[in-house]
């Protein structure tokens, strides 16, 4: 079958995957290819147990796949016949030298750069859909000029904002799909193109055209106000839990007011997921390197509420239980950095666990999708902390719940039945505040809701 367009993805993860998926299923026309590294990623992509959890993706996957979708470890035969790549590797934060801890990493992006020159042989429009830091398309441009075939490459970037959990719903129904594109007639005609392929089914009016560093700095701007709501609600919550107000009550009336809305104004144990905190620190970063220390300083304090937050849940959590955990079992309930994904990079369950277990104490996780993750990222723990995806046998015998992740499972688990195998007194932290309280302490557990009131049996 021969096809209009002939689009790559390199980068099979979170993003390429189900954004091509998307693309594939909406645009039968076009043949899309996703390449990767990682053979078993495409191995799990090209059968029915995907590598990631996300709710309608093997639906997607199942209509297109091996029609006009295509999952391949063939990296330069992808190159060489693509029309248009998009370049979706990841970007995490730089782990060594100048800016680690801060700064993006870009081998794997600068290393995909080098294997499009490598293996290309006409025009081609290169689509930047990873994060990166604003002028990173110079950089890719130079690499990409550099090339000795006199070949024409025109870089155009379309940030993805698709949240983890919703991702299908999210790319099918996008809020924007921006588009960044050099002036001159060339980057308005790949612009053009791109935009071409989401017009499928995205309405007119939420395809947006800008430069190419309002699109680049758009997603890191996007990402960072998000995380500054969330950092801005749970340090009101600490507020809270001082003066006697509540914090689910100020989130409602604060939220009710239409100039502030009532998204993100959820107090909970903190943000996590491989995104808010590195592209907070990759636009303190830049602002830094820019000179414009008080920019950066602003920016980077919602990181540092973060931490606070997840600090403060487990100094809770520790204090209330008589200032000791030694020996004590605890349960997590829920490990994913939010509902919905089995995705645990940068999971607030990840600092809670660790601190736990230095104090000594013995945990139980449970997670209806984390699990295997949870594994790798607790390795190293292994006599201290059992991976149970039940929560009753997770409880038994516990002294402690802790909500981590805001399953809407976990509302309904009968907790009279945990609180009778467990020991006493029993406690539950509400890290999300997403149980019914009272009842809890009906039942007569000591809850320990986010930014509300305690409610103990201790006179
Ligand atoms: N996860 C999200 O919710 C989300 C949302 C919006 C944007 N982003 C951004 O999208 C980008 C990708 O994120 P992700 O979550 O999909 O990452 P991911 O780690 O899940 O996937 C990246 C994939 O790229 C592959 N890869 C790396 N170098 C490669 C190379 N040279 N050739 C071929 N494959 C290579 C890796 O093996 C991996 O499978 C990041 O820049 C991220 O910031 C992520």
């Amino acid at each position: 079958m021969s096809f209009k367009k002939k689009i790559l993805c390199i980068g099979a993860g979170y993003v390429g995957g189900p954004t091509m998926a998307v693309i594939a299923a909406q645009c039968p026309e076009y043949k899309v290819t996703v390449v990767d590294v990682n053979a078993e990623r495409i191995q799990a992509w090209n059968g029915d147990h995907l590598p990631i959890f996300e709710a309608g993706l093997l639906e997607v996957v199942r209509q297109a796949r091996g029609r006009n979708l295509f999952f391949s470890t063939d990296i330069p035969g992808g190159i060489r016949e693509a029309d248009i790549i998009f370049v979706s590797v990841n970007t995490p934060t730089k782990t060594f030298g100048h800016g680690a801890g801060m700064a993006s990493d870009l081998q794997h992006w600068e290393k995909t750069a080098h294997q499009i020159v490598a293996h290309s042989d006409r025009a081609k429009i290169i689509v930047e859909k990873s994060t990166l830091p604003v002028r990173t398309a110079e950089a890719m441009e130079r690499i990409l000029q550099e090339n000795k075939k006199g070949i024409r490459f025109d870089v155009v970037s379309n940030p993805e904002f698709l949240a983890e959990g919703t991702a299908i719903q999210d790319l099918l129904h996008p809020d924007r799909v921006l588009i960044g594109s050099r002036p001159g007639e060339s980057g308005r005609r790949a612009a053009e193109e791109v935009a071409a392929i989401f017009a499928h089914w995205v309405p007119a009016g939420k395809i947006i055209a800008t430069n190419l560093w309002s699109a680049e700095l758009s997603k890191l701007v996007a990402n960072a106000f998000l995380a500054q709501r969330v950092s801005s609600i749970n340090s009101v919550s600490a507020l809270c839990e001082k003066t006697g107000a509540d914090v689910d009550e100020i989130s409602f009336a604060v939220g009710s007011d239409h100039r502030i809305g009532p998204h993100f104004l959820k107090a909970s144990v903190g943000f996590g997921g491989s995104c808010f905190k590195k592209d907070i620190l990759n636009l303190v970063y830049i602002a830094r390197s820019y000179g414009l220390e008080e920019v950066a300083g602003y920016w980077e304090s919602v990181v540092r509420i973060n931490e606070y937050q997840q600090e403060r849940f487990v100094r809770t959590i520790i204090d209330e239980m008589f200032h000791t955990v030694v020996g004590k079992k605890i349960v997590l309930l829920g490990f994913a950095f939010k509902a919905d994904t089995g995705d645990t990079r940068e999971s607030p369950g990840i600092h809670v666990a660790r601190k736990l277990l230095e104090e000594r104490a013995l945990l139980a996780v449970s997670d209806p999708q984390a699990l295997g993750n949870a594994r790798r990222d607790l390795a190293g723990f292994s006599g201290q902390v059992e991976f149970e995806p039940d929560p009753y046998r997770a409880a038994v015998e516990a002294q402690a719940l802790a909500v981590i992740t805001e399953w809407r499972a976990y509302c309904d688990l009968d907790f009279a039945r945990m609180f009778a195998s467990m020991r006493k007194p029993a406690f539950v932290f509400d890290g999300r505040n997403i149980l019914d309280h009272h009842r809890l302490f009906e039942i007569g557990f000591n809850v320990f809701p986010l930014g509300k009131p305690a409610m103990t049996h201790f006179s």
